[in-house]
C-alpha cells in the first residue's frame, strides 16, 4: 500500500476516476463566471432576467452536478494502487497506522479549508439564487411572452412596487415550498409549450388573502365613506366630459370601538361568509352562507340553486370569501376599452382637442386582431387616414395632435389586450364593481334574488354600497359645492 497520504490519494483518486475528471473539470469552468456574477449581482443588483436565469437555472447546477461529481467518483473508482479512497478498508487501515496522527491534523486542516471555500460558494450561490427566484425579473419577465400579459398589468397598476411574491407566495416555510414545486410545474409546461392561453383565473391555490394583503392592509382600520370622482368622455365632436361622483360606504371590518358595517364588513372576524359556485370562473354563485360570530347561520339561495348545483361537478367546492373576491384584480388590472381610453384622455395621453378621437378609437382597439404588431399598424393606418380624410386641414396645421393620439391609442391597447396570450378586452374581468356587461361584481349575490328561508335578500339597493351623487353629468353641481364654487 505504500505510503499514507490522504491528500495525495485523494487528488490521485479523482485524477483516475473519469466521473471525477469531468466533475472537476466542470467546477473549474464554472466557479470563476458563477463567482464572479454572484458579486456582482449583489453588488449592482443585475437586473437582466435572463443573465440570471443562465447564471442561477444552468452554471449553478452544473457547479452543484460537478461537486457531486467528483466525490461520487472519488468514492465508487477503484483502481488499482492506492486509491481505494473512502472505502471503508482505506479508512481502516488509515486510521489504525500508529505515525497516522501528525499527518492526520495538516489534513484536517486541508479539508477544513477546502469545505469552508466551497461552503462558501454554496451558501452564497443558494442565497442568491433564492432572491434571483423571488425576484420580480425572473416571476415577471422571464417567460417573456407567457407573463406578458400578469407583468404589463402590474406595472400600471398601484402595486407595481410590491412585489410578485409578496401575494403570490407571502411568508412561511410550507408556502414558500409549494410556490417552488407549482413553479416547476410552471416552467416545465413553460418548455413545452403546455401552458394554457390565456392563464388560468382565479387562481384555485391561491393563498388566502389573510395571510398576503393583510401583511400591508388592515380593513379593521377602514372607516367612514370615501369620495369616488370619476370622468369619462363621450363619443361626440367635443369628446365632451362627464363626471360620476359616488361617495362609497368603505365601512370597515370592525375594531374595539367600531362594528362592523359598510362593504368591508364582509371580512370582519366575525361575519364568515362562505359560498358555493358553479364553475372554475366563480361567475354563477346559486348559494351564499352567513355565518355569524353567535352562531346564526343564515343560508342564501336563488330559486334554481338546488337544479344548479346538483348538474355541476363543482358544487361541492366551497368557498371563504376574502379580499380577492372582491379585489381579484388589485395588481393584474386589465380595463375595458371605455375606460382605458377614459385615462389617456385624463392624463393627456391623447389630447382632448382632437374632434371624435373618442369614437374613432374606440372603434379600432374593440376590432379583432391576431398579433400586437397588425394591432399597432392597423391602429395607426385607421386613425391617421381617417383624420387626413375628414380634418385635412387640421392635420397640416398640427401634426403632433394626430401623432400623440396614435401613440396613446396604440398605448391603451397594449396594456390591455395580448393577442398572442388570448387575452381579450373582458378575458380578465374585475369583480370590485358591476359593470353593464359580463362583469356583475357584486352582483353575483347582491341581486335581490338570493333569498333565506325566512325571506331576507342580500341587497341590491344602490344605495347599500354607495351614494349615487351625480351620474354621467356634466359640470355636475356636487363637484362645484364641494370646490367651493357654490358658495
Ligand atoms: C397586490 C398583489 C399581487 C401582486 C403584487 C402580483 N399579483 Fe399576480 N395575482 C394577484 C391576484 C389577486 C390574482 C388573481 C387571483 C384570483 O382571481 O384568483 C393574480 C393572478 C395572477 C396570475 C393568473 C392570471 C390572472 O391574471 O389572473 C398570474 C400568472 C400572476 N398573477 C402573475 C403575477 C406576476 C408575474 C407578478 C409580478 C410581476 C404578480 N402576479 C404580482 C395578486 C398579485
Ligand atoms: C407589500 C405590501 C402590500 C401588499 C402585500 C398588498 N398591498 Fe395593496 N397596497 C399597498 C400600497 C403601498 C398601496 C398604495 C399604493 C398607492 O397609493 O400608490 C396599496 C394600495 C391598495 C389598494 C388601493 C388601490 C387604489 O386604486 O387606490 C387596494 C384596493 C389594495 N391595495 C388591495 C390589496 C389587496 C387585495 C392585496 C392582496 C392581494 C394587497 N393590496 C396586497 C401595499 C400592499
Ligand atoms: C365585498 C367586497 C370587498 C371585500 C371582501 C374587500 N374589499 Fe376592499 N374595497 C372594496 C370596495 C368596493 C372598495 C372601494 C373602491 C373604490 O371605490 O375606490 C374597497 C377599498 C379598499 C381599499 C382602499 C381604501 C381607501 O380608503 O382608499 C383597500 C386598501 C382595500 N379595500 C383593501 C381590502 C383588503 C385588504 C381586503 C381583505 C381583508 C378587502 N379590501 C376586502 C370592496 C371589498
Ligand atoms: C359571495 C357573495 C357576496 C359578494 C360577491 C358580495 N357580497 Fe356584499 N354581502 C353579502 C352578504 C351575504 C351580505 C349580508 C346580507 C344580509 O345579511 O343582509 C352582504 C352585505 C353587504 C353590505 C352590507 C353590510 C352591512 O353593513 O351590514 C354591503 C355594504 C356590501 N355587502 C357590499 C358589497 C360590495 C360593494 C360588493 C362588491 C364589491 C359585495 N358586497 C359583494 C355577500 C356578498
Ligand atoms: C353591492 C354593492 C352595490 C350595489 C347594491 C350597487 N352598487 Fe353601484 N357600485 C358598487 C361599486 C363597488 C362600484 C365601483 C366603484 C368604483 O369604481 O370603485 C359601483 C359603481 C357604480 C357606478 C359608477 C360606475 C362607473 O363606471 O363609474 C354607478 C353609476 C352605479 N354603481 C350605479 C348603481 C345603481 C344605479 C345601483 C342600484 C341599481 C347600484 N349601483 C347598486 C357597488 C354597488
Amino acid at each position: 500500500m505504500g505510503q499514507f497520504d490522504m491528500v495525495k490519494d485523494f487528488f490521485l483518486g479523482i485524477s483516475r476516476s473519469r466521473i471525477s475528471l469531468i466533475g472537476g473539470m466542470l467546477v473549474t469552468i464554472t466557479t470563476p463566471f458563477l463567482v464572479s456574477y454572484m458579486l456582482a449581482d449583489t453588488i449592482w443588483h443585475i437586473k437582466n432576467p435572463y443573465f440570471g436565469a443562465a447564471v442561477y437555472l444552468a452554471l449553478g447546477p452544473v457547479f452543484l452536478g460537478g461537486l457531486a461529481m467528483i466525490f461520487i467518483g472519488a468514492f465508487f473508482f477503484r483502481g488499482d494502487r492506492d486509491v481505494h479512497l473512502f472505502t471503508l478498508q482505506y479508512l481502516r487501515r488509515y486510521f489504525t497506522e500508529p505515525d497516522m496522527f501528525g499527518r492526520l491534523r495538516r489534513n484536517v486542516f486541508l479539508i477544513v479549508l477546502l469545505t469552508s471555500v466551497n461552503f462558501a460558494v454554496f451558501s452564497m450561490f443558494l442565497y442568491r439564487a433564492y432572491h434571483y427566484m423571488e425576484s420580480t425579473q425572473f416571476c415577471g419577465q422571464f417567460c417573456h411572452t407567457v407573463m406578458a400579459p400578469e407583468h404589463t398589468a402590474y406595472k400600471n397598476s398601484p402595486h407595481s412596487r410590491v412585489s410578485c411574491v409578496e401575494c403570490h407566495i407571502g411568508s412561511g416555510a410550507d408556502w414558500f415550498v409549494k410556490s417552488k414545486i407549482s413553479g416547476a410545474r410552471q416552467l416545465l409546461a413553460v418548455a413545452t409549450g403546455t401552458y394554457p392561453t390565456p392563464i388560468l383565473t382565479p387562481v384555485h391555490g391561491l393563498r388566502p388573502a389573510r395571510d398576503t394583503c393583510e401583511e400591508c392592509h388592515r380593513p379593521e382600520l377602514f372607516h367612514g365613506d370615501k369620495l369616488n370622482v370619476s370622468k369619462s368622455f363621450l363619443p361626440d365632436e367635443q369628446n365632451s366630459v362627464v363626471s360620476n361622483v359616488l361617495l362609497m360606504k368603505i365601512g370597515s371590518a370592525g375594531d374595539r370601538a367600531q362594528s362592523s358595517h359598510g362593504i368591508h364588513w364582509h371580512v370582519a372576524p366575525e361575519n364568515k361568509i362562505t359560498y358555493r359556485a358553479t364553475e372554475y370562473n366563480r361567475m354563477v354563485i346559486p348559494e351564499v352562507t352567513l355565518t355569524q360570530a353567535d352562531g346564526t347561520v343564515t343560508v342564501f339561495r336563488t330559486a334554481d340553486a338546488e337544479e344548479l348545483l346538483q348538474e355541476t361537478e363543482q358544487s361541492g367546492d366551497e368557498r371563504e370569501m376574502d379580499c380577492i373576491d372582491c379585489h381579484n384584480r388589485p395588481s393584474h388590472v386589465y380595463l375595458p376599452p371605455d375606460d382605458a381610453l377614459d385615462r389617456k384622455l385624463s392624463e393627456g395621453d391623447i389630447p382632448q382637442n382632437l374632434p371624435y378621437i373618442k369614437r374613432q378609437a374606440m372603434e379600432l382597439i374593440t376590432a379583432s386582431y391576431k398579433t400586437s404588431n397588425e394591432a399597432r399598424e392597423t391602429i395607426s393606418d385607421g386613425l391617421n387616414s381617417w383624420y387626413k380624410e375628414n380634418y385635412p386641414q387640421l392635420v397640416a396645421e398640427k401634426p403632433q395632435l394626430l401623432e400623440s393620439a396614435v401613440a396613446g391609442v396604440v398605448a391603451a391597447y397594449a396594456e390591455n389586450v395580448f393577442p398572442e396570450m388570448k387575452v381579450e378586452w373582458g378575458t380578465y374581468v374585475n369583480h370590485i364593481s358591476h359593470g353593464p356587461d359580463f362583469d356583475i361584481g357584486c352582483f353575483r349575490c347582491h341581486d335581490d334574488m338570493h333569498e333565506s328561508p325566512d325571506g331576507k335578500v342580500i341587497s341590491a339597493d344602490c344605495n347599500t354600497c354607495h351614494t349615487l351623487l351625480a351620474i354621467e353629468e356634466t359640470d355636475p353641481e356636487i363637484l362645484k359645492t364641494l370646490q367651493g364654487q357654490n358658495l
